[in-house]
């Protein structure tokens, strides 16, 4: 039998972001969000759901410290609204919204947690989308100016620092197909965006050396690519379906050049970029964070713009509420070909989790979510394997730490180890939030049973 035993000083936490949690987002002196605009766009969000009080957390941070302490977590992953500190994107500060995350940074390390910040997951100021938002080459500095201001506020108090959540869904989910915030439909955006998030990435990085004492990555997510069959339809398209997730971010930040993939994809939209961007873009990481929640199996398909490439169901597998097949194996396959594409550079699992149906009201104060605990050591168990093979993997934070706002699916998918009644605000720890703590305080052995 199979021992799993993790590394002392592995890190173990959950995840949220800003606006998903924080509710309040325009408390304090904070100026609204894309997603503040999008929420409040009739249409665009199921069931006209919004992020005005989401688990308010800006109010409520401290019952969630207190929370993760009791389940034994050792580290938190949070994101910094950029509004809340620089309410027009760039000039004033808002020192009531860098406050707010002062103190939370401070309680965190008072309960013992670590906190692992990221700053931005999404939300970018309404004020910077009226000049152009990612368009604008100058988002770029923007963004640089923005990570300063708080490195200089925060660094003595956190060691571990990402740039950008998951730029994929920003470009794919903003800017092409327009499911999500600013809700852009347009080909020829899509890679200007991609391209300008990642010069803010690096231009953040830039800053960081400059200024920071600790650590700086990127998280992205990856969605690991099986192709249907060996024919060589199938097989191309599932080239191109990893090249435009998968390796269009990693490429340039860690090997310098975008996948020759992107010009197939993109064609006359694809732009010719400046080399001297590309250097912008390569700035040495000290780690990567990997968001992993689902695999896809890829055929040809002439009709899926633009990548011509179709997800194939997997009969008798299982799926999750968001529709997403639950395949761990996927977990340790990625983490192998980072480690063997990229280098073995340090990495911490940044998300991963599932949404299952959980009933809107705890029963009795327990929430019982078998899907959800059997998806979670499925998971850790595809890490730990990982780790065998010689990853270097630092730590794991499930995604979420509460039940949130699920962005264009509103409060409809519970992502949460810990349950939030919407209506009285009532955390309840979940199974798997108890099937966790005992990984944690077992460092893995609560895993080699069941
Ligand atoms: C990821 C996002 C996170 C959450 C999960 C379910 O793509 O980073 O905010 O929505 O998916």
């Amino acid at each position: 039998m199979t021992s799993y035993r993790f590394p002392e000083g592995f890190l173990w936490g959950a995840a949220t972001s800003a606006y998903q949690i924080e509710g309040s987002p325009l408390a304090d002196g904070a100026g609204p969000s894309i997603w503040q605009r999008f929420t409040h766009t009739p249409g665009l969000v199921r069931d006209g759901h919004n992020g005005d009080v989401a688990c308010d957390h800006y109010r409520r941070y401290r019952e969630d410290v207190a929370l993760m302490r009791e389940l034994g977590m050792n580290a938190y992953r949070f994101s910094i609204s950029w509004s809340r500190v620089l309410p027009e994107g760039t000039g004033a500060v808002n020192q009531r919204g860098l406050d707010f995350y002062r103190r939370l940074v401070d309680e965190l390390r008072g309960a013992g947690l670590r906190p692992v910040v990221t700053l931005f997951h999404w939300d970018l100021p309404a004020a910077l989308d009226d000049r152009g938002g990612w368009l604008n080459r100058d988002v770029a500095s923007w963004f640089a100016d923005y990570a300063r201001v708080v490195y200089r506020a925060l660094d003595g108090a956190v060691e571990e620092w990402a740039t950008l959540n998951e730029p994929w869904v920003v470009t794919d989910g903003g800017y092409l197909h327009g499911a999500l915030a600013p809700g852009h439909e347009n080909l020829y955006e899509a890679p200007i965006a991609s391209h300008n998030l990642l010069r803010a990435h690096g231009a953040a990085v830039q800053a960081y050396r400059a200024e920071g004492k600790h650590r700086v990555g990127l998280v992205v997510n990856i969605e690991p690519k099986y192709p249907a069959s060996q024919e060589p339809a199938d097989l191309a398209a599932t080239r191109r379906a990893d090249a435009y997730m998968n390796r269009q971010y990693l490429d340039p930040v860690i090997l310098g050049s975008y996948p020759d993939e992107m010009r197939e994809i993109f064609g006359a939209a694809w732009p010719e970029h400046p080399p001297a961007d590309l250097d912008l873009i390569r700035q040495p990481l000290d780690f990567l964070g990997l968001n992993y929640y689902t695999r896809n199996v890829a055929r040809h398909d002439d009709e899926t713009w633009p990548v011509h490439a179709a997800p194939v169901p997997q009969l008798r597998h299982a799926y999750t509420e968001t529709g997403w097949e639950v395949f761990p194996q996927g977990l340790t396959d990625t983490l192998i070909w980072m480690k063997e594409r990229y280098g073995n550079l340090p990495i911490y699992i940044t998300e991963n989790g599932a949404a299952f149906y959980d009933p809107p009201m705890a029963e009795g104060g327990e929430v019982s979510d078998p899907l959800r605990v059997s998806y979670f050591r499925s998971h850790l168990r595809a890490a730990h394997r990982a780790i065998e093979l010689g990853v270097d993997l630092r730590g794991y934070f499930a995604w979420s730490l509460l039940d949130n706002f699920e962005w264009s699916l509103g409060y409809s998918k519970r992502f949460g180890i810990v349950h939030v009644d919407y209506e009285t605000q009532q955390r309840t720890p979940k199974a798997s939030a108890r099937f966790y703590a005992d990984v944690i305080r077992s460092r893995g052995a609560a895993l080699d049973a069941g």
